[in-house]
């Protein structure tokens, strides 16, 4: 059975008729949406309730990641992470774009099941050169958590922080004490502080991607963030990996986690880990209670070479949460009720291998046998489910996505909507996904490196052809 989120054509209608008569200026003020902390919030420009409307210009500024020395960062509005856009479901978005760094830029809007021309990808836009602007607008209708960032150049233009959040609220979204987003990167440093220098050149960055030699949290490194809570609270965390190339995985301090939500939304079952691990682009929301005072620090778990060189796991405090005594009594989370929605036939089969071929320049990642593949991989009819069998059959992970659609891992414990799934080495992994969203996508991995070394495609989604 597969429930929310609704397929686009239903959402879509379901918007229409909301509207039928109803979307003047004059409806009834919609209840203030939550404040997200560790986020600063773009400002909305647009008086009416259903538009949200920012200006975001992309440009280089010299920032402070909480280190010895200032660097040469890219941000969205002079800061990295960028300004969160938060949005309802049914909301229109508008954002004014201007890019301001000395090379052309996209902005892609990961996640989101909007329009292919909004996509932000070379493939369906003209990169926005320097000093020129481009004017997103697109309609969202899919509860979550999402991001945002360029689509050419990433592996150096996210690196350098061009990327932020974005969340669309529910109506029906369960209430929290607060909600947080906490975006877990990392950076790769030189022996002098300042960002290391760029390039595809080197073997193991083409092998791993650019894994970074510092944790970044916010956009902050070194120290845990501080935060302050209050004992009896229930919060939601929402988590994003915008890395190059790194897995976060992650624990709490005290306490296990609720997983509440993955790529595509809310869960219908909840699950309760002790380690969640977030494939670069992935989101997950937690719930996170604390039924004692003191502090919880959210972990991330890497590995380290100790001092006698063997590889370890190490937990750093990435959040420190400081939790004032309280009388108040717990809350009590209401759940959604989750439509059912009828199981969908799969109407095709088909593979994406993952592999590599070397030769004089290095390392050519490849999908399906091609590398940077220019003709669409597949050609799939609007409203189609499609099994896949992702199957890595070279190197290290490769956390792949799916832009404009959403799939389901099959046969496993990853419950929930995804854009994004990690293909561990030597692995397959099961997938059906749901084309309901008609244009031109693209499908390829994750890590900046390995996704500019080639491991990038292009699929379309045939338009059904309209009633009318
Ligand atoms: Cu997060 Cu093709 O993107
Ligand atoms: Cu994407
Ligand atoms: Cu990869």
């Amino acid at each position: 059975m597969f429930l929310r989120p609704q397929p686009l054509a239903a959402a879509l209608s379901f918007v229409t008729l909301l509207c039928a008569g109803a979307c003047s200026d004059k409806e009834a003020p919609l209840a203030p949406l939550p404040e997200v902390q560790g986020t600063t919030a773009a400002t909305d420009e647009n008086p009416s309730q259903s538009i949200v409307e920012v200006s975001m210009s992309a440009g280089e500024f010299e920032g402070n990641l909480g280190g010895e020395v200032p660097l040469r960062l890219f941000g969205y509005n002079q800061q990295s992470p960028g300004p969160l856009i938060q949005a309802r479901v049914g909301d229109e978005v508008i954002v004014h774009f201007t890019n301001n760094l000395a090379e052309p830029t996209t902005i892609h809007w990961h996640g989101l099941r909007i329009a292919d021309e909004m996509d932000g990808t070379p493939r369906v836009q003209d990169p926005v050169q320097p000093g020129e602007t481009f004017e997103y607008r697109f309609t969202v209708n899919d509860a979550g958590s999402y991001w945002y960032h360029p689509h050419i150049r990433g592996h150096e233009q996210v690196e350098r922080g061009l990327y932020g959040s974005l969340i669309v609220h529910a109506a029906d979204d369960p209430e929290y004490d607060a909600e947080r987003f906490i975006i877990l990167d990392d950076i790769s440093l030189d022996g002098e502080g300042q960002i290391a220098p760029f390039s595809l050149d080197n073997h193991m960055v083409q092998m791993h991607g650019r894994l970074g030699n510092t944790l970044l949290t916010n956009g902050k490194m070194d120290d845990p963030i501080e935060m302050s809570a209050e004992q009896g609270h229930v919060e939601r965390w929402r988590l994003l990996n915008p890395s190059n190339a790194r897995t976060m995985s992650i624990s709490l301090s005290t306490g296990t986690m609720r997983v509440i939500a993955t790529d595509g939304g809310l869960l219908e079952h909840p699950y309760e880990t002790d380690r969640l691990e977030i494939a670069v682009g992935q989101r997950y929301d937690i719930e996170v209670r604390y039924p004692d005072a003191g502090a919880v620090q959210l972990l991330s778990n890497v590995f380290v070479r100790d001092e006698s060189n063997e590889v370890v796991e190490a937990a750093f405090p990435v959040v420190d949460v400081t939790v004032a005594p309280s009388e108040t009594e717990m809350r009590v989370i209401e759940w959604p009720v989750f439509e059912p929605v009828a199981e969908r036939p799969v109407d095709e089969a088909a593979a994406i291998i993952f592999d590599a071929v070397q030769d004089s320049d290095g390392i050519k990642w490849r999908l399906n046998g091609v590398s940077h593949n220019e003709d669409p991989l597949f050609v799939f009819d609007e409203g189609a489910t499609v099994r896949f069998v992702l199957d890595n059959q070279a190197g290290p992970e490769h956390p792949f996505h799916l832009h404009g659609q959403f799939f389901k891992v099959l046969g496993g414990d990853e419950p929930g909507f995804k854009d994004t799934v990690l293909v561990p080495g030597q692995s397959k992994v099961e997938i059906e996904a749901y084309f309901d969203n008609p244009g031109h996508w693209m499908l390829h991995c994750h890590i900046q490196e390995h996704a500019a070394l080639g491991m990038m495609a292009e699929l379309h989604v045939t338009p059904r052809a309209s009633e009318e």
